[in-house]
């Protein structure tokens, strides 16, 4: 598998699977394009990234409840790079909730960085990778396709992520460009705390959400960061509008 001189857009970046996948994409020669808003955490990625040899690494500071600062990512590195090859549109937020305790606020933020983000990003990404025959992996999640008690808004905005995948990959396959995602079950990340929970009810979701995985343990961001180069490279060229779940067989206690 090689990335060598290819330009990658991870969002996301700072932290979890964002951060693995661009580590990984560094290990195999890319060029990386590299968001987040934390400035720290994308400069410890950008380490990370030149230390595993990444040909080039471009930090790019964004929050994405701003459609402008979304806007302005490709913008920012077609200037640079004079192309883009792939986008992984990674970044996500999370928040835990049922119909009778979702607050609108809840379903304004998610809507707008989970699915609003990703279709302007998209929508900007395109032409460039038409130009590139280049390739989309969006994260998705389990939640998109399955239905979980008590994270209501989340999963409505997987499932969007799902369905955009499927309906982009079919309206750009004729162009050359691939859209694939990748659906997780639960990975140790730093999503769960900005969701709001700390200390032992961390411990106890952490524990509850363990024994749920017939394989009996959480999926690792290495895990999904694989699944999602395989994703991006040629040896998956004739694979496009999938949803992959990688589950550690949890899917399989829900049918
Ligand atoms: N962990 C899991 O169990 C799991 C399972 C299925 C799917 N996923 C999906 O995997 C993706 C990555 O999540 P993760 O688990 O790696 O979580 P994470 O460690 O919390 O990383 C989330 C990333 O998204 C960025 N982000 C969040 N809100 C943002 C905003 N408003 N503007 C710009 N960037 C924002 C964060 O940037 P800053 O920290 O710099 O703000 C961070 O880089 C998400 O799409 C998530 O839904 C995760």
């Amino acid at each position: 598998m090689s990335f060598s001189g290819k330009v990658v857009l991870v969002t996301g970046a700072s932290s979890g699977i964002g951060r693995e996948v661009a580590q990984d994409f560094a290990k195999h020669g890319a060029i990386l394009a590299i968001t987040g808003r934390d400035k720290d955490e994308l400069n410890a990625t950008e380490l990370k990234c030149r230390n595993n040899c990444a040909a080039d690494v471009l930090q790019i500071l964004a929050d994405f409840t701003n459609q402008q600062e979304v806007e302005n990512l490709v913008d920012k590195i077609v200037e640079k790079y004079k192309r883009l090859d792939i986008l992984i549109n990674n970044a996500g937020a999370y928040k835990l909730g049922s119909l009778q305790t979702s607050p609108i606020e809840d379903f304004d933020m998610l809507f707008t960085v989970n699915v609003k983000s990703l279709f302007v990003l998209t929508q900007k990404a395109m032409p460039h990778l038409v130009a590139s025959k280049g390739n989309i992996v969006n994260v998705s999640s389990i939640a998109g396709l399955q239905a979980f008690e008590g994270v209501l808004l989340y999963s409505m905005t997987k499932a969007a992520v799902d369905q955009f995948t499927k309906c982009v990959a079919r309206e750009c396959a004729p162009k050359g460009v691939r859209v694939n995602s990748v659906n997780p079950a639960f990975v140790k990340t730093n999503i769960t705390r900005s969701a709001g929970l700390a200390g032992d009810e961390l411990d106890a979701f952490y524990e509850r959400k363990t024994r749920a995985h017939p394989i009996g343990r959480l999926g690792t961001t290495k895990e999904i960061s694989r699944a999602i180069l395989f994703l991006a490279s040629d040896d998956s060229a004739w694979t496009t509008g999938n949803t992959f779940l990688i589950d550690g067989g949890r899917s399989l206690t829900l049918s």
